[in-house]
């Protein structure tokens, strides 16, 4: 048995060796930081200046600055859709044991950053991180089917606040040549980091699911935000002082396992969010990069920008600032764009007839 002298001294060390930012914790409701441990292919805690290792499975993503952050990506070339529970960090530092996104391989990004989220917009060659061109691309999130996430394992930490700080909630859309990611980090009465990261609206797209500015590509920009709604949010009324919401929720049809089909969601899919919420005091840069010689981390031949030029679709995107419009009539949309799961769905106007949840209980 240890003295009581010992014990206090290994105390005091392992105080000592609690990172910092732990002492940080930002005083946020419940939901917000995330309690459990980190995924077994993560670094204890996020870490700057790790070793280069472009065949790591490292899991955790730090979303800190418009030059420091990371997104989820296949270890090997495949579809998002095929590759969901095993996709692995890449990010623009070295950091966190991850992989390092070559110099080049992103064209354009927002940082957004406000009260309830941080929130990153980008574009780039994504086949350079395994996605085929041309692919579709999909939804990840903390959650998953197995409801340890996807990718399972994936973590996500900010320094938003003034240290790293674990969340636990975030959502991150990617396909071959852009992505949108979002890390809730707050919440009041009114929007939980749940609502505000919701992830059952996969096929809607970045442009209604985390509005901001999409004509970025070519640009880099950092700016404060306003709080959008959180997402398939319309105010309907306002009592007592107190705005209420109706709620679009995404029409799917499943299967039970005795075989019987059930249907849950709105008929009509809305064409654009309420609003884009306005950006300010950004300051933009002209290019970020990591200045890695290209061939330590395994690419060869031309830069990442010379390859095949994405034929797609461009997004003319809201510009940031945009008037509320109401619900289902003009607004903020991107172009309609069928070749891509994070381009917006098409025109239907919002008519809120809700299909009764009820059916999952037949
Ligand atoms: C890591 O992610 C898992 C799955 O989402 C979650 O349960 C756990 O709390 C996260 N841990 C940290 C430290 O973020
Ligand atoms: C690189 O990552 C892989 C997979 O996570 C790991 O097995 C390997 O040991 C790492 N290599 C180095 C040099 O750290
Ligand atoms: C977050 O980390 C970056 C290093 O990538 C640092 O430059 C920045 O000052 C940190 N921000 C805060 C708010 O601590
Ligand atoms: C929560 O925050 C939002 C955005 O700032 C605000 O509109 C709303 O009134 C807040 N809710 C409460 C209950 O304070
Ligand atoms: C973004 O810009 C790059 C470089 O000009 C271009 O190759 C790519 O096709 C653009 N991406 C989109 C989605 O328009």
């Amino acid at each position: 048995m240890r003295s009581l002298a010992s014990s206090f001294a290994a105390f005091i060390a392992l105080a000592a060796s609690v990172p910092s930012a732990l002492a940080q914790l930002p005083n946020v409701p419940p939901g917000v930081i995330a309690t459990g441990t980190q995924g077994p292919t993560n670094p204890p805690q996020p870490t700057l200046g790790t070793a280069i290792n472009q065949t790591s499975y490292a899991r955790l993503l730090s979303v800190n600055s418009i030059d420091d952050f990371c997104i989820f990506a296949p270890p090997t070339q495949s579809a998002i859709a095929d590759s969901e529970t095993i996709e692995v960090a890449w990010c623009t530092k070295q950091r966190n044991n991850a992989r390092v996104i070559p110099d080049g391989t992103i064209t354009g990004v927002s940082f957004l950053k406000n009260d309830y989220y941080v929130q990153l917009i980008g574009y780039g060659d994504f086949t350079q991180l395994n996605i085929p061109f041309g692919d579709y691309g999909g939804e990840l999130d903390p959650h998953g089917a197995y409801g340890s996430g996807n990718p399972i394992g994936g973590n996500v930490t900010s320094n938003i606040s003034g240290g790293d700080v674990p969340y636990a909630e975030w959502m991150l859309y990617i396909d071959y040549n852009q992505f949108c990611l979002r890390v809730c980090t707050n919440a009041n009465s009114t929007y939980s980091a749940a609502s505000m990261c919701w992830h059952e609206l996969d096929e809607m797209g970045c442009e209604f699911v985390m509005p901001g500015n999409y004509n970025v590509n070519g640009t880099f920009e950092s700016c404060d935000a306003d709080v959008a709604y959180p997402p398939g949010w319309y105010p309907t009324a306002t009592v007592d002082g107190t705005t209420q919401f109706s709620e679009f929720a995404q029409r799917y049809t499943g299967t039970l396992s005795d075989g019987s089909v059930y249907t849950v969601g709105d008929l009509a899919t809305p064409a654009a969010p309420y609003f884009t919420p306005s950006s300010s005091n950004c300051v933009t840069t002209s290019t970020i990069a990591n200045n890695i010689a290209l061939a330590s981390l395994g690419v060869t031949g031309a830069p990442a920008n010379s390859g095949p030029v994405a034929s797609g679709p461009t997004r003319s995107g809201a510009t940031s600032g945009s008037k509320p419009t109401s619900a289902g009539t003009t607004g903020s949309t991107g172009t309609p764009n069928a070749n891509s799961a994070i381009g917006v769905k098409g025109n239907f106007g919002l008519i809120a007839l809700t299909v009764m949840a009820g059916y999952l209980f037949h």
